[in-house]
Parts: C-alpha cells; sequence; structure tokens
C-alpha cells in the first residue's frame, strides 16, 4: 500500500502505533517499525530527558527502520520540562514527532529547523485545520471512538474523516477505533492517509505489559470502555474497572467534582504498576472500544500482515465486485 504517509514517513505499511503511557518504549516501538509500520517512544514515560535520550537509542539500536516520538503536552500533576524534552528529541537524531495535547506551535521552529516532521494527534476538525496553517506536516484525526483522551465533542471518526477529506490538505491518519482489516479499508475509503491504533497494539506479543492485561482485553466487549474526567472537561476513555466505574460515581455526585476527590484512584503511578504486576483492578488505564474487535495476541508482524491483506483483499475483490471492475 502506498500513500502520501507511507512516502512522507519512508514506512512499508501506512499503520501507527500511536504514543501510549507507560507502554512506548523502545520494545513496543520497534516491534511496530520492523513489522512495517510506525513505532512512536512515548516521551513522558521516560521520567527525565536525559531518559528519554537512552530510550530513543534503545529503540535505534533494537530497528534500522524509522521511528518516532510522541510529545503529549497535557495538564499533569507534577509539571514537565517539555522544553527540555523536545530539545532531547532533537538531538537524538529522530526525524518524525508526534504531538498531542495542546497546540504545538512553540515547538515546531525547533523541530522544522532540525528536519523532522510533525504529525499533530489531535480530535476536532477545527484543531486540524490549526495544525495545517502554523505548519505541521500531517494530522491524527482522534475519533470519539478512541482510547485517552477524545476531547468534548463526541464525533465519531465516520464523521470527522470525511470531513477531514473535504477540507485538509495535508495528508491525515485516522485514529480511534482501528484494528482489522475492515478499519484500514474503511479508513483510506473515507480519505485517510493511514491509521493511527493505541489500544490494538497493546494487546500484541511484544507490548511490555502484563499478560493479565491483554488477556482481559481479549475478553472484554465494546461496552467495557468508560469515559471519566467528563466533569472536569478533561474526559478521558479507560478501560471500564471497578476504579473508573468509582470515580465516575464520584464525579456524578451533586456539586463540582474536585480533582483531589479522584486523585488517589487514578495515580498515574497506580496505572504503571496495573501494568507491571497484572492487578486489573489498582488503578486505571487508556483503552478504546476497538477492544470488541479484539479477540487474540499477535505479534506486530503478524498483526499487521493480516491487516493488511485483509484490506487488500476487501478493496481489489469486494469492493471491486460491487462495482463491477
Ligand atoms: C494505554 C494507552 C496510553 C495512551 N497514552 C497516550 C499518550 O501518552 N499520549 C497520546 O498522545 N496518546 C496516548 N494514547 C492514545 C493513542 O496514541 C491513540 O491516539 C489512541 O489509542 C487511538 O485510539 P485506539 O486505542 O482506538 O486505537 C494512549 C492510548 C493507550 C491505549
Amino acid at each position: 500500500m502506498r500513500t502520501r504517509i507511507t512516502e512522507m514517513l519512508g514506512i512499508e505499511h501506512p499503520i501507527i502505533q500511536g504514543g501510549m503511557q507507560w507502554v512506548g518504549l523502545a520494545e513496543m516501538a520497534a516491534a511496530v517499525s520492523n513489522a512495517g509500520g510506525l513505532g512512536i517512544v512515548t516521551a513522558l514515560t521516560q521520567p527525565t530527558p536525559e531518559d528519554l535520550a537512552k530510550e530513543i537509542k534503545r529503540c535505534g539500536e533494537m530497528t534500522d527502520k524509522p521511528f518516532a516520538v510522541n510529545l503529549t503536552i497535557l495538564p499533569t500533576i507534577k509539571p514537565v520540562p517539555y522544553e527540555e524534552f523536545a530539545q532531547a528529541i532533537i538531538d537524538s537524531g529522530v526525524k518524525i514527532v508526534e504531538t498531542a495535547g495542546r497546540n504545538p506551535e512553540p515547538f515546531l521552529p525547533g523541530f522544522k529547523a532540525a528536519g523532522i516532521k510533525v504529525i499533530h494527534k489531535c480530535t476536532s476538525i477545527r484543531h486540524s485545520l490549526k495544525a495545517e496553517k502554523i505548519g505541521c506536516d500531517a494530522v491524527s484525526v482522534d475519533g470519539f471512538e478512541c482510547a485517552g483522551h477524545p476531547g468534548e465533542d463526541d464525533v465519531t471518526n465516520l464523521i470527522l474523516l470525511p470531513i477531514a477529506a473535504r477540507r485538509l490538505k495535508i495528508p491525515f491518519i485516522a485514529s480511534g477505533g482501528f484494528g482489522d482489516g475492515r478499519g484500514l479499508a474503511a479508513a483510506l475509503a473515507m480519505g485517510a492517509d493511514g491509521i493511527n491504533m493505541g489500544t490494538r497494539f497493546m494487546v500484541t506479543k511484544e507490548a511490555p505489559i502484563h499478560e493479565n492485561v491483554k488477556q482481559r482485553m481479549v475478553e472484554a466487549s465494546e461496552l467495557d470502555t468508560a469515559l471519566i474526567y467528563r466533569s472536569l472537561r478533561n474526559t478521558a476513555r479507560v478501560f471500564k474497572n471497578s476504579i473508573a466505574d468509582r470515580v465516575k460515581e464520584i464525579e456524578s455526585q451533586p456539586g463540582e467534582t474536585k480533582f483531589e476527590d479522584i486523585q488517589p484512584l487514578v495515580q498515574g503511578v497506580k496505572g504503571r504498576e496495573l501494568f507491571e504486576d497484572g492487578d486489573l483492578e489498582k488503578g486505571i488505564w487508556s483503552a478504546g472500544m476497538i477492544v470488541g474487535l479484539i479477540d487474540d495476541i499477535p505479534s506486530c508482524e503478524e498483526l499487521l500482515f493480516r491487516m493488511v491483506n485483509e484490506a487488500e483483499e476487501i478493496i481489489s475483490e469486494r469492493l471491486a465486485k460491487i462495482v463491477g471492475a
């Protein structure tokens, strides 16, 4: 498959592994890149910019294919030295960055001067157009289905992607709710130049998380995600466990929700420990509605091979027959 995204990034398949807190380690990114997709190391999973530099180096030792780094600019409990993380990315020689969370404008001059392609991930058409205007090279359009932060507009990809196709000039990537060949074919049909996946890549052999988490996601249905932080206007889609239920219960109580009331339940460190020890009720973790379509734990190579073949068959057989080609 050749699209503007495979050409721009120098990758074989139009499939990207989105930044994932605590999951986007060198092993994950290298596995995706070695399988012909674009793997992404997640900057803020590393405690310091120096650790990020080491992680990027480690990833480079595991693959000779292109890989990227995600820089997520979001409100955090502890202040983050974003400028220093951005500088570590520039100094590492990585040539592709995925930004997310806020407007990446302050970081663009540095990235551009270093010849870095910037893919900005956002959840609305207005933010996509803004990203195009400020000089991003591509955008990832994250629909309401996605894991993590879907924004507050609640528009699904069936609507977002065709609007993006009509209005954007730069290449765009469909993100949120993708995990099989049907989804890939559909994204391409809607005008996207590729897809971005988080949840599906968590449930692969190489994902550096506990087997219990993967197994639970294999068992889950499309109804097993929950939207938390709605009352704080910082919505997050997470796996529906007892902690997510408890957070929603606190948020539904009359009056304004204070972050302090839920903070002990949602601490990042608990999510990280959960991924390490497999205690599924310890904290929360991001997961998208695509869990309903995940029923195995393949290697990244098996997954991408299967998805691309399935999509190609749909396009060249099923759809071709429909139009009598
Ligand atoms: C466990 C997990 C952690 C994530 N952490 C981040 C993050 O730190 N920064 C970010 O930009 N996106 C993050 N995401 C979102 C993904 O990059 C991607 O946009 C999203 O998963 C796409 O939706 P999908 O899960 O339906 O494929 C995370 C997703 C998951 C599943």
